[in-house]
């Protein structure tokens, strides 16, 4: 590690613009390409061993500062940190400390999960039996049939695609885990199994982890402290008490409910 810092994570002043297909409300026939913010000067800071969440409305920013953090997009302003190294400027020690994993997880489908899991010990440089001793004892806690591992991945349900794909994120024992809505098409008995093993994956290895969900319980059950984005932009960052507090409202989904009941604010494009 290049530095020493006291944060796991530091996103500071975060900007991340993507061209816009629109332009005030019509679409952008322009030619002059048209941006939009879809990540707006967000800073945050993720402790070492914490849970940190992420929450807001669809097209809020989260997966898109997952993807940055994650080395797959570059910041148009700011920085963003991972254990004092720069995403952008030291981004292979980066990727050998985290992994990520999206609702939209990505295999050889024709493969099977044996296989798949085999390509991806590889590439982390972990011993292929030690890898398949480890996903097989994950797989099973989460409650997959042990036969799948021989089924081509397209064979699986999309929860059972999810599940190995949090098996895979685990096995180079990463520093950093991005988890971007990793219980989204889970059943509730698997979604438990998967909560369960992210709140082991912290007490047992002190693993950093940043979790996106738009489940509200799983997030208060889960996330120390959470940043609640909306329009690109961080609305409030805290405990749930203090989202909760700060709205009045009981619980997590009521704060929702009232933070993004509001009506859309006129377009700000440049
Ligand atoms: N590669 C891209 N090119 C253009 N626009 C993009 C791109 N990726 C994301 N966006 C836009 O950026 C905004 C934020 O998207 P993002 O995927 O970060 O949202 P999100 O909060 O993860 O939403 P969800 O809850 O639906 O997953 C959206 O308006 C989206 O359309
Ligand atoms: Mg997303």
């Amino acid at each position: 590690m290049k530095e020493n810092n006291n944060y796991a994570v530091i996103c500071h002043e975060v900007t991340k613009k993507f061209r816009s297909d629109t332009f005030k409300g019509v679409r952008n026939i322009f030619k002059r390409p048209v941006y939009f913010a879809a990540v707006n000067e967000v800073s945050f800071e993720v402790k070492y061993g914490e849970i940190f969440g992420i929450i807001g409305p669809n097209g809020s920013g989260k997966s898109t500062i997952i993807r940055m953090l994650a080395t797959l997009l570059l910041p148009d302003h700011g920085y963003l940190k991972v254990f004092g190294m720069d995403v952008t400027k030291n981004t292979y020690e980066v990727r050998s400390l985290i992994n990520r994993v999206s609702v939209d997880a990505s295999f050889f489908k024709k493969l099977s999960v044996k296989e798949n899991l085999a390509y991806a010990a590889r590439i982390y440089g972990v011993p292929v039996s030690k890898a398949f001793d480890k996903a097989k004892v994950m797989l099973k806690n989460f409650g997959l049939d042990p036969k799948k591992m021989y089924s081509p991945v397209e064979d699986l349900s999309r929860g059972q695609q999810q599940m190995v794909s949090i098996a895979r994120s685990f096995l180079s024992s990463p520093n950093l885990l991005l988890l971007d809505e990793p219980t989204t098409g889970l059943d509730p008995k698997s979604k438990k199994m998967v909560q369960e093993f992210i709140l082991s994956v912290k007490n047992d290895h002190n693993t950093s982890i940043i979790l996106t969900s738009h489940d509200m319980i799983e997030i208060e059950k889960l996330c120390e402290r959470t940043a609640f984005l909306k329009d690109g932009k961080i609305w409030a960052c805290g405990t749930s008490n203090e989202l909760k507090k700060k709205t009045g409202k009981d619980n997590l989904e009521d704060v929702f409910l009232e933070v993004t009941g509001e009506e859309f604010p006129e377009d700000e494009e440049e």
